[in-house]
């Protein structure tokens, strides 16, 4: 996780321009900090905690976020929250976590249409059949998911304690969902039976063994890391599989490697580039078009007007926050 500074705003407008000169031009990084400064004021002015995934557009992540990380320390810092809003800079499933976790408090997203393939490709009836299929087997739901998913689940996971999560339960067979990739790379590091649904990120699923092999060739002694939402074929080549805050974690704790091929979101790159400035990211630049979707326009508008509030119906928030819990406690 980046630290985030406790400085007044026009402090902070100039400790981020200083890293968006890492990566932009002077005339778009200008174009940002009034939006940043005006945003930065808002927050104050409304008593609002905002969250920025690792994801985010650099300035959005570097300008404005209280804290920044992968969903599971996210979701951890929604479960905390006591500010009066929470700005989540995200997709919309992980929203649904913090209000989830925080009924009480306003929710709010910078454009509800920020989805997310894994989340919406399974559904609670299709968590329902596969409990029919498998009796006894709990479900362990990755977070990137609905919260009528997770309500119809056991225990909610994310890529950072997935492992920990399966390996605390006492059953021997698994339903882990909705990530095939996700639940095939616990699969080969566990030795319970993971039963699979079929979903996968349609950003993750496209970085291929080839990528791995033609880098490594090109740049004899790269460090290759990649997201457990990569295939096996990719992650068991990989010196380094873990979450977005598990890989910034390795970046962080291995300075002499300048040049690495980073198999996930490409935002991510470019924001820990904004962070160092002495690190290159090799791959193709695949980006998120649900992350990518938050800007700061709509960051700005969303927060005067207290507009895009996220609500969970509570019947289901109930059974969901049951899930939500029982990973707290488990990881
Ligand atoms: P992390 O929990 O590792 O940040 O992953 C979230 C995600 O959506 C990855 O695609
Ligand atoms: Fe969902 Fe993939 Fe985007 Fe993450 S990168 S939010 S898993 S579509």
């Amino acid at each position: 996780m980046f630290t985030i500074p406790d400085i007044s705003p026009r402090e902070r407008a100039e400790e981020t321009a200083s890293k968006l000169r890492h990566i932009y031009p002077e005339s778009e990084i200008q174009t940002y900090l009034p939006l940043i400064e005006e945003i930065n004021q808002l927050k104050k002015a409304k008593n609002t905690l905002i969250l920025g995934h690792n994801y985010m557009r650099p300035e959005v992540l570097h300008g404005i976020s209280d804290v920044v990380g992968d969903s599971y320390a996210l979701a951890k810092a929604a479960s905390k929250a006591n500010q009066d809003i929470i700005l989540f800079n995200g997709v919309y499933f992980m929203t649904e976590s913090a209000k989830i976790l925080n009924p009480q408090k306003k929710v709010l997203i910078a454009d509800p249409s920020a989805g997310c393939s894994l989340a919406d490709g399974i559904t609670p009836e299709d968590v329902r059949r596969l409990k029919q299929e498998h009796p006894g087997a709990p479900v362990v739901t990755y977070i990137n998911s609905s919260a009528a998913v997770k309500a119809e689940s056991d225990v909610v996971c994310t890529s950072s304690n997935a492992l920990k999560i399966v390996s605390a339960l006492s059953e021997e067979k698994i339903i882990f969902i909705p990530d095939r990739f996700l639940a095939a790379n616990i699969a080969m590091i566990t030795s319970k039976t993971i039963i699979p649904f079929q979903a996968d990120c349609e950003v993750h699923r496209q970085f291929t063994a080839e990528n791995v092999d033609q880098a490594r060739s090109r740049f004899p002694g790269l460090a290759v890391l990649a997201h457990p939402e990569c295939s096996t074929e990719v992650t068991v080549k990989a010196d380094f599989t873990g979450s977005t805050s598990a890989m910034i974690e390795w970046i962080e704790n291995h300075p002499e490697e300048k040049r690495m091929l980073l198999l996930t979101e490409c935002s991510m790159g470019i924001n820990i580039l904004a962070q160092t400035g002495d690190r290159e990211f090799l791959g193709p630049c695949q980006l998120c078009p649900y992350m990518q979707k938050i800007t700061l326009e709509k960051i700005r508008d969303t927060l005067f007007f207290e507009r895009n509030e996220v609500f969970v119906d509570e019947e289901i928030r109930v059974k969901a926050l049951r899930s939500l819990n029982r990973m707290l406690e488990l990881a």
